[in-house]
């Protein structure tokens, strides 16, 4: 069906202006590489310690990360689209994810989200203007038989309520 398959950024085909690698991650992405026998296994730790780094990858970074671990670009756009941990965009101090997958959906997850996003005042993919908040929805984040559940940063809110989603 139409959308189903859509992707919101069209990364591949843009002209984006390079960014260097900064020397003190580049000095972090030697000791990754020295754990795995392949340059392209370092990818994921790669990434996620960019993303530490500056909140999110920036996409202009990602013809050097690709080059650093010796794959095309392609294969980095893939890795980063596929995993909702890896992020091109800046998030809040506060990320929340909220499950609206099947076993969250029945048990309220839709009603949290919609909650979240009236009291922030912010859409699906925003960040609140002072910058302490992001919301967005996520599919399974492999609590159902809590559910419903979201994720703020790295920790993990299960069996939530409307009231536990206020405190
Ligand atoms: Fe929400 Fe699995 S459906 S955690």
């Amino acid at each position: 069906p139409d959308g189903l398959f859509s992707f919101s950024a069209p990364l591949f085909c843009e002209h984006l202006s390079s960014m260097k690698i900064p020397d003190s991650l580049l000095t972090q992405f030697q000791s990754i590489l020295q754990k795995y026998p392949l340059r392209r296994s370092a990818l994921i730790p790669i990434l996620l310690t960019t993303q530490e780094e500056f909140g999110y990858i920036p996409v202009e970074m990602i013809p050097d990360l690709a080059r650093f671990v010796d794959i095309p670009e392609i294969d980095v756009h893939e890795v980063i689209t596929f995993y909702s941990m890896l992020r091109t965009h800046p998030v809040g101090k506060n990320h929340i994810q909220v499950c609206t997958n099947i076993s969250c959906m029945l048990l309220g997850g839709e009603e949290i989200f919609s909650h979240l996003s009236e009291k922030l005042g912010i859409s699906e993919g925003e960040l609140t203007e002072d910058g302490r908040f992001s919301l967005t929805e996520v599919e399974c984040l492999g609590a159902c038989c809590n559910a419903p559940a979201m994720q703020v940063n790295y920790k993990y809110h299960e069996d939530l309520t409307l009231e536990k989603v206020e405190r």
